[in-house]
């Protein structure tokens, strides 16, 4: 089998510790196995500021580009907040560049860690949702953009285009899971919304045995924490994914479970925590290495087609909370490196 190369931007912070944690996970599933892989680490975000003076050199486009995936910790943090060309355009940048209009943000509650939640262990229990946030477009990208000392602008746009390419990743989505679809928006005010809508209501017809709702985005936050089971996947514009998804992955206890996939038609994905790079936890192997570990879980299942080695992974990540063998955020008292151990032993069966 070919060598699969992955692409490598391990971050600011506590983003270096994230990544050798789930690379230290990588290595030891694949030993003895037919998978095997390059990996090949460029610059990015606020090391890359410090070390070239720009956070997305092209060099780091150039290597991801022919990476066959992408694995990214986290990027930013106080040291760069001055910064105008700041570790976080790079981040939107790079989407961009790689086209990953496509981010997908799964919330699935582990039953070891409900009693976590801070919902009511009735209201969380079973709850397994995809948010797919549309990731290229919206108000992160429109123009015109204006700041000024007195006056600032942004532009939110959407195109039919961008519009059905991303509904059509979120209903495919939807026949391997319960097939139903919510579409979010805010159509009682904004015209993008209205034509999301109406897309939406047209594309559906091709989905036949989907059940299709509409949701505006306030009454969406608000369910998200009274009935979070109700939902299954969610389709969304690029600011409302952002700001929800970060409300859905705190009900499973703590950010630090959540992995995310961004992708496009064609090239690599990129695989990332949803979170930051938690600088105040940084270089205290405090940091909990599950939304890098499952990252690297989803990049398995999705840009390589390893559902073996992807399940022996979430199979070890199941023992290892149910033995208690977790960081502090979700209750325990493992360090980064004696949860990532943990989850190695327990890959063993
Ligand atoms: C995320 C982050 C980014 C976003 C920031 C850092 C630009 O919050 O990945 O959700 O808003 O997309
Ligand atoms: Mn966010």
């Amino acid at each position: 089998m070919e060598k699969k190369k992955i692409a490598i931007l391990q971050g600011d912070y506590s983003g270096p510790e994230m990544m050798q944690a789930g690379l230290a996970v990588l290595d030891a599933v694949s030993q003895n196995t037919d998978f095997e892989y390059e990996l090949n680490q460029y610059y990015f975000g606020g090391e890359a500021i410090d070390a070239v003076g720009e956070p997305l050199p092209k060099e780091t486009v150039a290597g991801c580009k022919k990476a066959d995936a992408v694995l990214l910790s986290a990027i930013g943090g106080p040291k760069w907040e001055k910064e105008t060309n700041s570790p976080e355009k790079g981040l939107l940048q790079i989407r961009n560049e790689l086209g990953l209009f496509a981010n997908i943000r799964p919330t699935k509650v582990i039953k070891a860690l409900e009693n976590h939640s801070p919902l009511k262990q009735d209201i969380i229990s079973g709850t397994d949702f995809v948010i797919v946030r549309e990731l290229t477009s919206g108000i992160y990208f429109g123009t015109p953009r204006v700041e000024e000392k007195d006056y600032a602008v942004d532009t939110t746009s959407y195109t039919l285009e961008e519009i059905t390419r991303i509904l059509k990743v979120g209903f495919e989505m939807a026949q391997r899971r319960k097939k139903h679809v919510t579409i979010v928006d805010k159509a009682n005010v904004l015209a993008t919304s209205r034509l999301w809508r109406k897309t939406a209501e047209k594309f559906s017809q091709d989905y036949p045995d989907t059940t299709v709702d509409y949701m505006y985005v306030d009454a969406t936050a608000m369910k998200i924490i009274t009935e979070p089971t109700f939902f299954d996947v969610i389709i969304t514009a690029n600011l409302f994914g952002d700001i929800l998804s970060d409300e859905a992955a705190v009900l499973t206890g703590s950010l630090g479970t959540i992995p995310s996939a961004s992708a496009g038609t064609k090239g690599p994905r990129l695989y990332e925590p949803i979170h930051g790079s938690a600088p105040t936890l940084a270089k205290q192997n405090k940091i909990n290495p599950l939304s890098m570990i499952q990252s690297i879980e989803l990049m398995l299942r999705d840009s390589f087609e390893r559902e073996d080695l992807a399940n022996r992974i979430s199979r070890a990540i199941v023992k290892t909370i149910a033995e208690g063998i977790i960081t502090a955020d979700i209750g325990g008292q493992a360090s980064t490196t004696e949860m990532t151990a943990a989850i190695i032993e327990n890959l063993k069966g």
